[in-house]
């Protein structure tokens, strides 16, 4: 995958984020995700790439824009094929109350390389290198939380787990209290979660564990793939319903356990933009003169090179705006 494409996904979760930060903390999640969006999508217009949109905003009739299948960028016949996965606001609970941490995110890869993935919830574990290839989502929260003590050189007790603070982890949560590790209950945004497991002692995360939303899922994996590190998924099912759209979108087996390469194969790209300010990413800053700085991540699993944008915008000088 050409990798000039990299600083042209900057540029597009940037506008993502710079127009849903400006509505932080005005408790419209739904109207900050619209204006993300919208962003995100004016922005792919300008990208030599043929691009379709494998993991986006809902399938085609009840999305208008983003949405499953959709084409995007300038489809000029030499440019890339990729298939794109986007969450243009991961974390629109945090955006809408000015919380720590909403993103705006893309991964790319090769055509037909994403997992396509229903809209329904996966459990998850992310680890980040120390503790690639040592665990295993079939095994139980204790036994992993063994295994990463080991493979890091830490005792149980040192470790650090991240949660999705929901009423569904009750019993994920006592098992790992009672294993003696620590824990980080966040209100949202796993995907970041799941980065930070693989951004070193910075973060102090050593796992995600639990279940999120399946895209996002794969947008994860797609980000612990350039990162070295390692995830896994389980797909969990809400109804009879969501399993048979599902089945439309090519799931053949309910209970399949997906590996990193299953749900992001070959080459990857990821991207993101801070929206509001978390522990990875600084979010939107608004400045006088009209100017915005942004902070964004873009790493390809082809080097596993990370690179750090910040950036000042003029505001005036964006077509987008
Ligand atoms: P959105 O930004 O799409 O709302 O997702 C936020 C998020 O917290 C994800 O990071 C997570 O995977 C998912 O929601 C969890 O879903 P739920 O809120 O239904 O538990």
């Amino acid at each position: 995958m050409d990798r000039n494409l990299a600083l042209e996904f900057v540029r597009i979760t940037e506008a993502a984020a710079i127009a849903s930060a400006r509505l932080m903390g005005r408790g419209d999640g739904e109207k900050a995700d619209a204006e993300a969006v919208a962003a995100m999508r004016k922005a792919f217009d300008r990208v030599e790439m043929q691009g379709t949109v494998v993991i986006g905003e809902g399938e085609r009739d009840e999305a208008p824009m983003l949405y499953i299948g959709e084409k995007v960028g300038r489809a000029d016949p030499d440019a890339p094929v990729v298939d794109i996965a986007v969450d243009p606001l991961e974390g629109t609970n945090l955006c809408a109350s000015g919380g720590i941490g909403a993103t705006s995110v893309i991964a790319v890869a090769e055509s037909g390389h994403f997992l396509h993935a229903p809209d329904t919830y996966m459990n998850k574990i992310a680890v980040g290198p120390a503790a690639k290839g040592c665990v295993d989502i079939e095994k139980s929260p204790t036994e992993n939380l063994r295994a990463i003590a080991e493979a890091t050189r830490k005792s149980v007790e040192d470790l650090t787990v991240c949660i999705l603070d929901r009423p569904r982890h009750e019993g994920l949560i006592r098992e790992v209290r009672e294993a003696g590790a620590r824990i980080q209950l966040i209100t949202d945004g796993d995907v970041s979660a799941a980065i930070a497991t693989g951004w070193g002692d910075e973060s102090g995360i050593d796992v995600l564990m639990g279940i999120g939303g399946a895209p996002e899922g794969v947008i994860s994996a797609a980000a612990m793939k350039c990162l070295g590190g390692d995830f896994q998924g389980q797909l969990r099912w809400r109804s009879e319903e969501e399993k048979e759209r599902a089945r439309k979108m090519g799931v053949e087996d309910f209970d399949r356990i997906y590996r990193m390469e299953d749900l992001a194969k070959g080459s990857v790209m990821f991207v993101a933009s801070g929206v509001t300010s978390g522990p990875l990413l600084k979010g939107v800053r608004f400045q006088s003169g009209g100017r915005c700085t942004t902070q964004s991540i873009v790493m390809r699993s082809a080097t596993r090179t990370v690179r750090t944008i910040e950036a000042v915008h003029y505001l005036q000088n964006k077509d987008w705006m």
